[in-house]
C-alpha cells in the first residue's frame, strides 16, 4: 500500500519498474504537492498536479532555474557550476538575451536541414534493419535522430555526432552500467565527462575561430550578451545544454513511442490506415514517454500553494510525468490514444524556459513515424527491452525488434 511516508522519488528502481505512475496516481489524489525526504539525501517538494505544474513554470520570478534543473543527487552537483552560465540554468534577465542568441540556430530554415539529413540516415537504417530482419532500435534507429541534429546544428560530421551522442549518453546514463563501470565515485565520473565533453567543443571552438560558419558554435562565438562576449568557458557549456538537451530526449522518446505502438497494436493499425493522425500520434508519444520527468527550481521567497508553505531555498520539482498523467487534464489519463485531442502535454516544459529545441524533436520523431508507416513495417519486440536507471530521464536503451 502506498503511504506518504513510504513515497521516495528519488527511488529509481521505482521508474524502472514503471512503477511511478501508480505514486503518481496516488500523490495527485492524496498529496499533491508532496515533501519528498530522498534516500539518497535530496530534500524536495514534488508538485504533482496538472495545474500547480504549470504555475509553477509560469512563476519564473519565484522559482529560479539558476541551481540547475536536475536534482542535486543526479547528474549535476548541488553547486552548479553551469548557474548564470548555461541557458537552462540561468534567470531573468540574461536568460532572455541569451536564448535569443541561441534560437537562430535553431530557426525554420535549420530545422528543414534537419529533416532532409535525418531523413537520409533513418531511411539508411531501416534498409539495414529490414535486410538484417531487425535491429536494436535503440541504438541502430533512434539515436540517427540526435546525431543528424548534431550533424546541421553544430556542423559536424556522423562519427564526430555519434562520438558526441556516446558521452552525453554516459552523462545522462551515469548511474546506469550500461554506459558505464559500476563502482568509483559518482562526481568524480560526472566531472570526468564533463571535461571529456568540453574538450570534444574545445576543438570544434578552436576550427571555427579558423573558418566561421552558421552553426552554433560560430554563433555562440559572435554573440555578445550585455555588450560582453560569451567566454570560452560559456560557450561550452551552452553548447552541452543542446547536446544533453537534444541527444538522449529525442531518442528515448522515439524508443518509448515504438514500444507504445507495439504494446497497442490497435492503435499502430489506425496510423497504419490513417497517416493523417501521424502528428497527434507524436503528440500522445511525447505525452505518453513524459521523457523528461520532471524538472527542479529553487524557490525565491516564500509561497504559499494548496495549504502548503515552500521556503525560501527549498527545492522544488515540477513532474512532468505526472501532471501528463492528471485526469483532470487529460481524460482517461492511462489510455494509449493516437488520436487524443486536446493534448497540452508539457513534456517540452512551459514559460520561459519551455524547450528551444521543441521544433526539432517534433520534426525528428513525426519523420521517423511518418518514414516507418510509410513503410508499412511492423515489429517485434526479440528480447525484453531494457529501460534507463534514471529518475530524471526515462529512457529505453535497449529495444531488440524483428521485422514481421
Ligand atoms: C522529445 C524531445 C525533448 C524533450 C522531451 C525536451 C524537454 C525539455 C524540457 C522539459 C525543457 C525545460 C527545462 C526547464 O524548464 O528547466 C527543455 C529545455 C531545453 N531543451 Fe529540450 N527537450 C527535447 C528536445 C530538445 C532538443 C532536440 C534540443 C536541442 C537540439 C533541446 C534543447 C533544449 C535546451 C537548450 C533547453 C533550455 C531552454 C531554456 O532554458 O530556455 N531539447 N527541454
Amino acid at each position: 500500500m502506498i503511504t506518504e511516508r513510504a513515497v521516495d522519488l528519488t527511488d529509481v528502481d521505482l521508474f524502472v519498474r514503471g512503477e511511478h505512475k501508480e505514486v503518481f496516481d496516488w500523490l495527485r489524489a492524496n498529496r499533491p504537492i508532496h515533501w519528498n525526504e530522498g534516500a539518497d539525501g535530496n530534500r524536495f517538494w514534488a508538485l504533482t498536479t496538472y495545474d500547480d505544474v504549470l504555475w509553477a513554470y509560469a512563476n519564473h520570478t519565484d522559482f529560479g532555474s539558476a541551481r540547475g534543473a536536475v536534482l542535486g543527487g543526479s547528474f549535476r552537483s548541488e553547486d552548479d557550476t553551469a548557474g548564470g552560465r548555461m541557458l537552462v540554468a540561468t534567470d531573468l534577465p540574461r536568460h532572455r538575451l541569451l536564448k535569443q542568441r541561441i534560437q537562430p540556430a535553431m530557426s525554420a530554415a535549420v530545422v528543414r536541414q534537419i529533416a532532409d539529413q535525418v531523413r537520409i540516415l533513418v531511411d539508411q537504417a531501416l534498409d539495414r534493419a529490414r535486410v538484417q530482419g531487425g535491429c536494436d532500435f535503440a541504438t541502430e534507429v533512434a539515436t540517427e535522430l540526435p546525431a543528424g541534429a548534431l550533424m546541421v546544428v553544430m556542423g559536424i560530421g556522423y562519427q564526430d555526432a555519434h562520438h558526441l551522442i556516446g558521452l552525453t549518453r554516459q552523462m545522462v546514463g551515469f548511474r546506469d552500467e550500461v554506459f558505464v563501470d559500476g563502482g568509483g565515485d559518482e562526481k568524480l565520473r560526472l566531472a570526468w565527462l564533463q571535461a571529456e565533453i568540453f574538450e570534444f567543443f574545445a576543438t570544434l571552438v578552436e576550427e571555427r575561430r579558423r573558418s566561421p560558419g552558421d552553426d552554433l558554435i560560430s554563433l555562440l562565438l559572435r554573440a555578445e550578451v550585455n555588450g560582453r562576449r560569451l567566454t570560452e568557458e560559456e560557450v561550452f557549456y551552452n553548447c552541452m545544454n543542446v547536446a544533453v538537451g537534444g541527444n538522449e530526449t529525442s531518442s528515448y522518446t522515439a524508443c518509448t513511442g515504438l514500444l507504445a505502438l507495439h504494446d497497442h497494436p490497435d492503435q499502430y493499425e489506425l496510423l497504419l490506415s490513417r497517416p493523417e493522425l501521424i502528428d497527434s500520434a507524436v503528440e500522445e508519444i511525447l505525452r505518453w514517454s513524459s521523457t523528461n520527468a520532471y524538472v527542479q527550481r529553487v524557490a525565491k521567497r516564500d509561497v504559499v500553494r494548496g495549504g502548503v508553505t515552500i521556503s525560501e531555498g527549498d527545492s522544488v520539482t515540477l513532474w512532468n510525468v505526472s501532471a501528463n498523467h492528471d485526469e483532470k487534464q487529460f481524460p482517461d489519463p492511462h489510455v494509449f490514444d493516437v488520436t487524443r485531442r486536446p493534448n497540452r502535454h508539457l513534456s517540452y516544459g512551459a514559460g520561459i524556459h519551455r524547450c528551444v529545441g521543441a521544433p526539432i524533436a517534433q520534426s525528428e520523431l513525426s519523420l521517423l513515424l511518418g518514414r516507418v508507416v510509410s513503410s508499412g513495417l511492423r515489429f517485434r519486440t526479440a528480447g525484453e527491452p531494457r529501460r534507463l536507471r534514471s529518475n530524471f530521464i526515462l529512457g529505453i536503451t535497449r529495444l531488440p525488434v524483428e521485422i514481421v
